[in-house]
């Protein structure tokens, strides 16, 4: 009897067992990649694949064969002319408009074609719309707090007291979007950028991993425009974001990498420097 060897031959069984029953669960550890159903597989580094998407609305080709990819944790801006399809493009990673023909992919196995809008949110894409849609008589704590509940991997009735973690969440989430010194104000008495902020903060207690954007600096001051490109920076690397956007200087404090739509396909992508300077996107933005 060596109890030395009875022990290193129990951690072998046990972990036999362990491996035997991840395989069961899992399913494909044969391919050596192993997922849970559902999970959101950035193995390619792509959280984002969109490839020959066309959308026709009585036969006008809003998106015609576009094909784009977003990196895991990237910051993306997306700029074009009025029409260039740009909301249409978030319509479709969204499941609002279903397209035509093309193949839309969340991370390497979730076809969002193949989804609905409430499916798409669950899976960890959040989009902004312009319009902040908060509850204004609720103080922006409640807003955070009502955003977490409406998560339905959080069962709990909206009145039930919220536990420790949930409130360091919200806390933490209110930090973020600078509101910390506005958290008991009602929302409807914030400034408009600070409604656009608590907005976003509400998309974050959803925990997206995908974060859609469609003008969300439109009305607002230099300064608040400043401190939302700094939210946004803040967010990349944990989130991937993509940023529709017409101001400029916005889209330079951004600094990611841009893409170009016009007529509903990729015209240039590259440094935002590079795309203004091509002669093709000069001639769409003067063509208008
Ligand atoms: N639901 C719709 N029905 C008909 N036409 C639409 C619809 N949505 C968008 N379009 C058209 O598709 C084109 C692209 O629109 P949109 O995606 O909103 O462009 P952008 O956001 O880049 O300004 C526009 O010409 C617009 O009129
Ligand atoms: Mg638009």
């Amino acid at each position: 009897m060596n109890p030395v060897l009875d022990i290193q031959r129990e951690c072998a069984r046990l972990a036999a067992e362990r491996d035997n029953l991840r395989e069961q669960w899992e399913g494909e550890a044969s391919t050596g990649h192993v997922l849970r159903p559902g999970e959101l597989d950035l193995s390619h580094k792509v959280i984002l694949y969109l490839d020959d998407i066309s959308v026709s609305f009585d036969g006008f080709r809003a998106l015609n064969k576009l094909s784009l990819t977003i990196d895991a944790g990237e910051l993306r801006c997306i700029i074009g002319p009025n029409g260039a399809g740009k909301t249409t493009m978030m319509d479709v990673i969204t499941g609002k408009t279903r397209p035509d023909s093309g193949k839309a992919f969340f991370g390497q196995t979730i076809d969002l074609t193949r989804l609905t809008e409430p499916e798409i949110a669950h899976a960890g894409i959040g989009r902004k719309f312009q319009k902040p849609t908060i509850f204004e008589q609720h103080s922006a704590f409640e807003n955070l707090e009502l955003a977490m509940k409406a998560d339905k991997r959080v069962r709990r009735t909206l009145f039930a007291r919220l536990a420790d973690d949930e409130r360091d969440r919200v806390a933490a989430v209110l930090r973020r979007i600078r509101l910390e010194q506005v958290a008991d104000r009602p929302a409807g008495l914030l400034s408009h950028g600070q409604k656009q902020w608590l907005e976003i903060g509400m998309l974050l207690m959803q925990e997206p991993k995908l974060l859609l954007l469609d003008e969300p600096v439109a009305g607002m001051t230099d300064e608040e425009t400043e401190r939302t490109a700094e939210l946004l920076k803040s967010l990349a690397g944990q989130h991937s974001l993509v940023v529709v956007e017409h101001d400029m200087a916005f889209v330079e404090a951004l600094g990611g990498e841009v893409t170009v739509l016009c007529e509903g396909a990729v015209l240039a992508e590259g440094e935002l420097a590079t795309v203004q300077a091509d002669p093709r996107v000069i001639e769409v933005y003067l063509g208008r």
